[in-house]
């Protein structure tokens, strides 16, 4: 992706957002570790509370409009080599783990919480469950995955695919909720 700013700005931008969470609250703040190249589009939004930690990869590329929302206590990782496509969302409460070398179309989300379905949303009670998506994925335009789901290594999720249970590794699943469609060629 031409003119995407590369790591230094990465990094300024971040630390533009840590010091703004350290006026609210002074004695913790987010710790985000930036690897070397790693390009970042124009209107990326990094919701991250202070106490969160993300983790971003070397060479790793987040285009524009993605949001990466990380909670008090969370962990967010992107492996070396990742790519997020624009206006992805990746919102972490406990755990969000994304492989080396896994490429995210643009429009995906990936989260490890829910609202509690049984209670108004304005409740604030939230249901999570770590989410882990192996080495080498590749998530199609506008794939879901919900909270508590692992996807294995080098499988590939089709488009519109909503992905509510564990996906072995290898394998092309679609479809809502996603299922397998067959093993991939290697
Ligand atoms: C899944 C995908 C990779 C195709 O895999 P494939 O193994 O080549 O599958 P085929 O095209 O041979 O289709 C096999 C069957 O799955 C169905 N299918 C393919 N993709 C599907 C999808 N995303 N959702 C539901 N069904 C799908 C086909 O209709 C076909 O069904 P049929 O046998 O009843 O006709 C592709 O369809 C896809 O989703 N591509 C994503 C495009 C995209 O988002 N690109 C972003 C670029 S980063």
């Amino acid at each position: 992706m031409s003119g995407l700013p590369t790591t230094t700005q990465a990094r300024n931008s971040l630390r533009g957002k840590a010091m703004h969470v350290r006026g609210v609250l002074a004695s913790t703040r987010p710790e985000v570790r930036v690897g070397r190249n790693v390009r970042v589009g124009r209107g990326v939004r990094w919701r991250l509370e202070p106490g969160a930690t993300v983790i971003i990869g070397n060479a790793c590329e987040i285009d524009d409009g993605v949001t990466i929302a990380a909670a008090r206590g969370a962990v967010l990782r992107l492996g070396d080599g990742a790519f997020i496509g624009h206006h992805t969302t990746i919102a972490a409460r406990e755990s969000i783990d994304i492989g080396p070398g896994t490429f995210c179309a643009e429009l995906v989300s990936i989260r490890d919480h829910d609202h509690d379905p049984d209670q108004p949303p304005s409740s604030g009670t939230n249901r999570v469950t770590p989410v882990t998506i192996g080495r080498d994925c590749w998530l199609a335009t506008k794939v879901t995955v919900t909270r508590g789901v692992t996807i294995g290594d080098r499988t590939v999720v089709g488009a519109n695919a909503v992905v509510t249970h564990d996906l072995l590794s290898g394998v092309i699943a679609v479809g809502i909720p996603a299922s397998v469609l067959r093993h991939v060629d290697d």
